[in-house]
């Protein structure tokens, strides 16, 4: 898995500059470190760069300078990871992201079909986010679901199976869009 190659399009660009890692977040790294010998804090790079992106949505080099310094590591060793995994963002991404595998069991199954409403209702090809900032649609490798095939990872965390029609496609960013308006009547991100 390489980088992520999305793209800063769009309102997502227009993200403010991220602020210092809130106490909550500290302290969730802090008992990630934990799960290793104390000499070995850098083990804990992946999830508190986890951590850290849940916080800002993206990673900054500040923020991944930041993750470094906690961890006791060369910032340099930790933008490696942050660079190398599809997962983590170097530029702000869509309040939804919405990564389909595009591997040949999902192809088999009709992720081809999916991939092309996909983008014919939100507007976008991959690796591009919508003008309002809601969308950012990625094409990812193999999700470890193929018995779900095809399928689609929102937000690196929710698996979403057998999107083999239109219909799916359409209430998946139906609810999305409701799930992000209500989000934000609640003064959500
Ligand atoms: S090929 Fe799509 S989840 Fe494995």
């Amino acid at each position: 898995m390489n980088g992520d190659s999305t793209r800063e399009t769009g309102a997502a660009a227009l993200v403010p500059a991220p602020r210092r890692l809130s106490e909550a977040a500290l302290q969730r790294i802090e008992r990630e470190t934990k799960k290793f010998p104390p000499e070995q804090r850098q083990s804990a790079v992946i999830p508190a760069l986890a951590i850290a992106q849940d916080e800002f949505g993206w990673l900054s080099t500040e923020t991944i300078e930041e993750v470094a310094n906690l961890l006791g590591m060369p910032p340099v060793a930790a933008y490696e990871v942050a660079t190398f995994y599809h997962m983590f963002h170097r530029a702000p991404v869509g309040r939804h992201k919405l990564t389909l595998c595009t591997n040949l069991p999902c192809m088999l199954s009709g992720a081809g079909r999916a991939a092309a409403r996909l983008k014919e209702r939100l507007g976008i090809d991959f690796g591009e986010t919508t003008a309002d900032g809601s969308f950012t649609l990625v094409e990812g490798e193999c999700l470890g679901a193929c018995g779900d095939a095809p399928v689609l990872l929102h937000n690196n965390k929710r698996m979403c199976s057998f999107l083999d029609d239109d219909g799916k496609i359409d209430a998946l960013i139906e609810s999305l869009r409701v799930e992000g308006a209500a989000s934000d009547g609640e003064g959500g991100v």
